[in-house]
């Protein structure tokens, strides 16, 4: 949450800010600013509440001038989203200037020993008090020093933060620190830039630097990097990476949204995740970075994940458990990281699923796990995130860049990965042959045809969407797997559309949900050929007899639903009803779009939701 940008060089320098802002936007989107270090020796900048396209709008005639400067868009954690409380925050000399993600947990403290020495502060924000602890040390030991300078100030600081940091006394340099919140720079031969994460630099260099905690960075306008660790000695060879993400693939590329683009994306998205995955001796996730003993060995699972990716661990937990006969507790990581007993044995196995791989709270279970010493595997989609980095493992679901907020084309990736590593796990402990892995991994290939099928069908959820115009609420209902469909489904339409939307599993209805229904409230049933159907259909009867209306999610020749309900969502038989669920979200996916689009919504930017959650 909250994105950073920076740039020093031979170039302006708000062009490719405000640019880098755009792609980083999905990180949080209720203030910006930009600031530039002017040919006159003091900083110029600009902030507004909103979008980065009102920040835009105001540069456009502010003229900043400058070729080094740093840029942030916001997601409120202290402050409301106001110009007051929006990045950069100066010092009191207006000389030095901060942008900040992450939390300051001890500001309240800093705050009052900053007001009783005379500083003025002048927004409700944790990140003001940075500006004036370097504008402290920078007045004392560190003048001249912005390295020492930054240093000094976060030693004072408690919590998580990546910062960026210009100086009008320090012409041409930007000063980045990271502990806790991800930051990668990159050094070019047309200058140096900073960033929250890859995006904005896949235009410019194909290699960059990864901060590590306690680290701190100087940029310099030649292009030159250096980073220090936190006893401020120069590190030899800093950790980096490659990026192979094409810059274009993070573009709407004709699409009305990226909603839209990363929907038609999934089936794709798994070929490449499936391609070249069974060798002659089984299932390839060498990834696992286990030996076929260790593996065997595994007697305990714990899947870890928030959000739309907690719905993952919830089908994995299934796939897992069926296939390859291993217990496993799957969590939500704000819950689980408070919980007193964790259970765990020498041969447990932690798996985090994260699509950005930077959500604070999994990546504090992650640690956990760790350190009761338990092997951590990352299914993530970001190349080089801290959960990937601090792993033993990883799986990348290779999705691509997803910049919708709402995820789509991870989930059902993430899904299908976690099949490969259900599929690697049962080979490894004997509960399956390998003709019969040879048989799921097929099963897995059919899904990106049965996914083209149902984006092909969109028209029944643009018809469907109709019903929830005017909805207050609805409810999702399905059984077995899908009762997580229809956890997810509810999740993709309250997060989009603002609706009020909640989940059961069907035969749980007739014990509180049922109250709600009357006539015309508008219930989804995912409802597919499998061992729970005709329970299924008698719950729908039961939403019937109350007069409420049906959408429901059904075999292509469903005879039975299609006689009781008001749409029917189609979708074409699976080979495995276990993986019904990757294809069936698919018509929620699109419902959910529908529906938003219909009540006015901006389907990519949420209010209040960020993409990236990096607090906890
Ligand atoms: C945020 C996003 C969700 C996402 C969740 C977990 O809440 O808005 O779309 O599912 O974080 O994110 P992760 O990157 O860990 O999968």
């Amino acid at each position: 949450m909250c994105g950073i940008v920076g740039y020093t060089g031979p170039n302006q320098a708000v062009g490719y800010l405000l640019e880098g802002l755009k792609t980083l936007e999905y990180r949080g989107y209720d203030s910006a600013g930009v600031e530039v270090v002017g040919t006159d020796g003091a900083l110029h900048g600009v902030k507004c509440a909103g979008r980065v396209s009102a920040l835009v709008e105001r540069c456009e005639t502010a003229n900043l001038v400058g070729t080094t400067g740093i840029a942030h868009t916001r997601w409120a954690t202290h402050g409301a989203p106001t110009e007051r409380n929006s990045h950069p925050h100066r010092d009191c000399s207006g000389r030095i200037s901060v942008v900040h993600n992450g939390i300051i947990e001890n500001f309240r403290e800093l705050r009052g020993y900053l007001r009783r020495n005379g500083h003025e502060l002048v927004s409700e924000t944790d990140s003001e008090v940075i500006a004036h602890l370097i504008e402290d040390a920078w007045e004392g030991p560190s003048r001249g020093d912005l390295v020492g300078a930054v240093r000094s100030a976060v030693g004072r600081l408690e919590g998580s933060w990546a910062l960026a940091v210009v100086c009008a006394d320090a012409p041409g340099q930007i000063v980045c620190a990271r502990n806790g919140s991800p930051l990668v720079v990159a050094s070019t031969s047309d200058g140096a830039y900073a960033a929250s994460d890859v995006t904005p630099l896949a235009s410019v260099t194909s290699h960059v630097i990864q901060l590590e905690n306690g680290q701190v960075a100087r940029l310099e306008q030649t292009g030159r990097v250096s980073v220090f660790d936190e006893h401020g000695v120069e590190v030899g060879a800093p950790s980096s990476m490659d990026i192979d993400w094409d810059a274009s693939a993070a573009t709407l590329g004709g699409y009305a949204d990226f909603m839209a683009k990363e929907i038609a994306e999934q089936p794709e998205a798994i070929e490449r995740l499936l391609t070249g995955r069974m060798g002659s001796r089984g299932v390839l996730l060498d990834e696992l970075a286990l030996s076929r003993e260790e593996l065997a060995a595994i007697d305990r699972v714990y899947l870890i994940a928030c959000g739309t990716s907690y719905h993952v661990g919830l089908i994995a937990r299934t796939l897992i458990q069926t296939w390859a006969h291993v217990p496993v507790v799957c969590d939500y990581a704000s819950e689980f990281n408070y919980e007193r007993d964790v259970l765990v044995t020498p041969n447990t196995l932690c798996v985090v699923i994260t699509q950005s791989g930077e959500t604070a709270d999994t990546l504090t279970a992650a640690r956990r796990m760790r350190g009761m010493g338990c092997k951590v595997f990352a299914i993530t989609n970001v190349l080089g995130s801290t959960a990937a980095r601090e792993s033993d493992g990883v799986l990348y679901v290779q999705a691509g860049p997803e910049v919708c907020v709402a995820s789509t084309k991870a989930y059902t990736a993430q899904m299908v990965a976690s099949a490969l590593l259900a599929l690697r796990l049962a080979e490894a402990r004997g509960a399956m042959g390998h003709e019969e892995a040879e048989r799921h991994y097929r099963d897995l290939c059919a899904l990106p045809d049965l996914i083209r099928e149902v984006i092909s069908r969109s028209w029944q959820d643009k018809r469907a969407a109709a019903v929830f115009r005017r909805a207050h609420s609805a409810l999702f209902l399905g059984r077995g797997v899908n009762a997580t469909t229809a956890y997810e489904g509810a999740l993709k339409l309250k997060e989009i559309s603002y609706l009020h939307a909640e989940a059961y599993p069907a035969g749980e209805m007739k014990h509180g949900p049922i109250a709600l229904l009357e006539p015309g409230f508008p219930v989804v049933a995912i409802v597919p050929e499998d061992r729970v159907h005709d329970k299924t259909v008698s719950n729908i009867q039961e939403v019937i007899a109350r007069g409420a209306t049906c959408v429901a999610v059904a075999t292509d020749g469903d005879e039975s639903v299609a006689s009781l309900v008001e749409h029917v969502l189609w979708i074409p038989a699976a080979p495995d009803e276990l993986l019904v669920p990757i294809v069936a979200v698919v018509h929620l996916q699109m419902l959910a779009r529908y529906v938003a689009r219909l009540r006015g919504c901006d389907v990519d930017k949420p209010r209040n939701l960020a993409k990236s959650v990096t607090v906890e």
